[in-house]
């Protein structure tokens, strides 16, 4: 096992350690204070999408347990938390009436974090769309980027004075692909022009909130939080690159290239261009605003081969195979050079601002044990990527700080409630919560580093 303070040892002192979470798969009350429907409960309600036909109504009850929660992160000695707002309590039909018990929750936790010395790192979107939204087409309306400007606009002029950064959207590759293409998270939508236009109207939703914060929070870091895929080709053979080559621009490159160059990538604009929504002029320019920085969520590689038949669409590429045998409980591979490789390839391509890695984690699905939960794989999983980031830090990338998902187990979409990524157990019978291995391993690394130094004021005098 990996000792916590010698790899805390390799961290600058600036360095953040955090945990994150998302509001949808902690917080339940789904009903509560004026919460209307979101196109996960809707999701959840119909039967052969989630596992189990779970459902967020409750899920770690965070809603009502929001001051235990934020003690135990404080027990977990980590100095930021990185959560979402749930949109469909801010303004529950997407448009139109703002509910203010919804942002007196939001207040309550930002002040609870601020009062326990917690930074607080939100997110304005992980996938909890309001549901009335659906009606307009959802994402593939460009009228929901609109209305997520004015949320973004509405959720700063509140909490802007005590956020500490913000980012506007969580993965927009699920949001898109996974969700419009692939059919797998809500709306469940199995179809290229509902996934093309969505991906350029979320890509504008997500430029009209950078305006919108920096005109109400001018002083708030903000960000994009992305799970860049780490592409890996199956064979060094020009077939294999090439398709490495062509997956990246759909995986990644249709989202970072009109954000971080203002424009789309070339292969995939020739190939899906034509299928896309109109792009009106100026709208590059609004999504390629420059941001403060960006998030890396990783957790596996994306392993590809050339196909050689080009079925389908762009990007004509098949699922290689793992090359570790280890993999967590979820199913996937663990490769920490997975992480390395990505960061190296993203700020060799792009002209990137510094990084957070805002969530990285493992699956693993141990119980409690009389009373405790040894969960060594994870620990171990934690310890080979923080590992990989010291050594990044060593080459002079520019990150920032590190989430780890999760704070505790939660609804993990599809999936339900049976696969677990938390630092922290949760009993869902009892709502219970037992702080894991890990989670003792996770926080002896946050406390062992020194406190950043508080710089004294420099007058201008
Ligand atoms: C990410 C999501 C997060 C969680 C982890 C396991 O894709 O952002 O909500 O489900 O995967």
């Amino acid at each position: 096992m990996i000792d916590p303070q010698s790899l805390a040892a390799r961290f600058p002192r600036n360095f953040t350690f955090g945990v994150a979470t998302a509001a949808f798969q902690i917080e339940g009350a789904a009903r509560a204070d004026g919460r209307k429907a979101s196109i996960w409960d809707a999701f959840c309600n119909m039967p052969g999408r989630v596992h189990n036909r779970d459902n967020g109504d409750v899920a770690c009850d965070h809603y009502n347990r929001l001051d235990e929660d934020l003690d135990l992160i404080k027990e977990l000695g980590v100095e930021a938390y990185r959560f979402s707002i749930a949109w469909p309590r801010i303004v529950p039909d997407g448009t139109g009436p703002i509910n203010e018990a919804g942002l007196d929750f939001y207040d309550r936790l930002v002040d609870g974090c601020k009062a326990r010395g917690i930074k607080t790192f939100a997110t304005l979107y992980h996938w909890d769309l309001p549901l009335a939204l659906m009606g307009d087409g959802g994402w593939t309306s460009r009228s929901t980027a609109i209305a997520f400007q004015r949320y973004a606009r509405t959720v700063m002029a509140r909490l802007g004075d005590r956020l500490d950064s913000v980012a506007t959207l969580n993965e927009p590759w699920c949001i898109i692909w996974l969700s419009h293409l692939y059919g797998i998270h809500a709306p469940g939508e199995k179809n290229m022009e509902a996934a093309l236009h969505a991906l350029h109207h979320l890509n504008l939703a997500h430029g009209l909130a950078v305006e919108a914060i920096r005109s109400e929070a001018p002083h708030v870091p903000v960000g994009l939080v992305l799970n860049a895929a780490s592409v890996i080709p199956e064979t060094q053979s020009s077939a294999d690159k090439a398709a490495a080559e062509r997956a990246h621009e759909f995986h990644n490159g249709a989202f970072f290239d009109p954000v971080f160059k203002g424009e789309y990538p070339e292969h995939f604009l020739a190939a899906l261009g034509p299928r896309m929504p109109v792009i009106e002029d100026g709208d590059l320019a609004i999504i390629n605003a420059k941001l403060d920085w960006w998030g890396l969520n990783y957790y596996t590689p994306m392993r590809v081969a050339d196909d050689a038949e080009k079925p389908g669409d762009f990007p004509w590429t098949k699922a290689a195979p793992p090359v570790s045998e280890v993999k967590t409980d979820i199913g996937w591979e663990v490769f920490p050079g997975g992480l390395s490789h990505v960061i190296e390839d993203l700020y060799r391509r792009y002209e990137l601002p510094p990084c957070y890695i805002t969530e990285n984690g493992a699956c693993y699905n141990m119980e409690v044990v009389d009373g405790a939960v040894d969960d060594t794989p994870r620990l171990a999983y934690y310890a080979d990527h923080l590992s990989v980031v010291a050594d990044l830090i060593g080459k002079n990338y520019p990150i920032k700080g590190y989430f780890a998902w999760s704070l505790m187990d939660n609804f993990e979409w599809a999936e339900g409630y049976r696969m677990r990524f938390g630092l922290v157990h949760v009993d869902y019978a009892t709502q219970k919560r037992t702080v894991k291995k890990s989670g003792l391993w996770y926080a002896e690394l946050a406390s062992a580093r020194d406190q950043p130094t508080v710089r004294p004021a420099v007058s201008a005098s």
